[in-house]
């Protein structure tokens, strides 16, 4: 979360709305984000939590307590602040009658903080919600991926988002832009000036950016159906991390110009055909809870793209992810064109010649 959650006179939010408080992602990330804000003094707002469950104050607080419990630990102090500050409004996001009960819960607020941690078909009913009781004027919104399921939907959720939000009060985020591992392509490729000379496609052979994970859809079926492996994590976590990789250099490190190298590169994308790209399914996903039992989704997904640049033209980019894979890891492998000799034939090509990024912890290799 890029904005300091301390009050109006820093031109802070006034209030923190997070719906789908009974939720998954609340209980897994957001809990123990609030606490290590409380902790750190950086949250000293109201806490108003939304789901449709007829819960009470009580009850979501305790739910933060297994959250915390379960998914990081209980700093005494600070959660016995985090309970206070927190509220809890029950009800259906369709019904008029939650964003009534809500505008009460907000009282003098000002300029609330939304974060819609719901599926993403709510998003533009929780927004008209929020416009009905006069909500919006003041207040920022933080939309969770996927952006819509495509172009025509992600540009009418945008065009709701912009009727009632200004565009500097829209965050639309994805928590690989917040990874050290991802930030610091940015750092490796633009503090150093040796790899600048070789990074084009006369020295590259490819790139290959892999995202494997071993487990399955850990309790999410309902979400993940709507969803897939593409709109999960493709299209978002990926090709941002593409974007670090391949983009030039940006003039400063402020993030309007790093945002523009990398929409540049993206932009640069060659349309794929139905070659480029390969989707599959594990066995058993079906039996999921909360997968349709004929569910077409895909968990695997293997993209092939090509930039159209004077940079990269030419230069396959190998995209590839999936849910129970014999293994866990997320790296990059830049593979450099084979040298005009082969000095080592008894090394596997594979492993010479490249470079490996890892961007998150690796286990489970066979
Ligand atoms: C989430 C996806 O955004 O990213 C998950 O919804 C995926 O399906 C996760 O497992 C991977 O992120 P991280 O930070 O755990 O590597």
């Amino acid at each position: 979360m890029s904005t300091e959650i301390q009050g109006t006179e820093t031109n802070g939010s006034d209030a923190f709305v997070f719906l789908g408080a009974t939720g998954d992602l609340a209980y897994k990330q957001i809990f123990p984000a609030l606490q290590r804000l409380v902790s750190d003094g950086r949250l000293k707002v109201p806490i108003v939590g939304v789901a449709k469950p007829d819960w009470s104050d009580d009850e979501l607080v305790a739910r933060a307590h297994n959250s915390l419990t379960d998914h990081g630990s209980i700093d005494d102090a600070a959660f016995h602040r985090l309970a206070n500050l927190m509220s809890y409004v029950g009800g259906d996001y369709r019904d008029s009658a939650t964003f009534a009960k809500l505008d009460k819960a907000l009282g003098n607020a000002r300029a609330p903080l939304y974060y819609l941690a719901i599926p993403p078909d709510l998003f533009p009913v929780v927004i008209k919600g929020l416009a009905g009781v006069h909500r919006t004027r003041g207040a920022r919104v933080i939309v969770e991926k996927p952006f819509g399921r495509d172009l025509q939907s992600s540009r009418a959720l945008n065009r709701t988002l912009l009727d009632h939000f200004p565009e500097s009060a829209i965050f639309r985020i994805d928590h690989y832009l917040g990874k050290e591992a991802v930030q610091n392509l940015i750092f490796f490729r633009f503090a150093n000036s040796f790899l600048e000379p070789v990074w084009n496609r006369e020295f590259l052979e490819n790139v290959q950016i892999t995202m494997a994970e071993e487990f399955g859809v850990a309790g999410r079926g309902g979400f993940y159906d709507g969803v897939g492996a593409i709109r999960d994590v493709v299209q978002n976590h990926l090709l941002q991390t593409m974007a670090f990789l391949m983009m030039d250099a940006p003039a400063s490190q402020e993030i309007d110009a790093i945002r523009n190298e990398s929409v540049r590169i993206i932009r640069a994308i060659q349309p794929l055909t139905p070659e480029d790209v390969a989707r599959g399914q594990f066995r058993g996903y079906r039996s999921e809870a909360g997968v349709a039992s004929d569910s077409n989704v895909e968990t695997f997904a293997a993209v092939r793209l090509r930039i159209n640049t004077w940079r990269w033209a030419g230069l396959p980019i190998y995209i590839r992810t999936g849910k129970r894979l014999p293994l866990t890891t997320t790296e990059i492998v830049v593979r450099f064109k084979r040298p005009p000799l082969d000095v080592f034939p008894d090394w596997k090509a594979s492993e010479l010649n490249s470079l490996r990024f890892r961007l998150s912890p690796t286990s489970g290799f066979p």
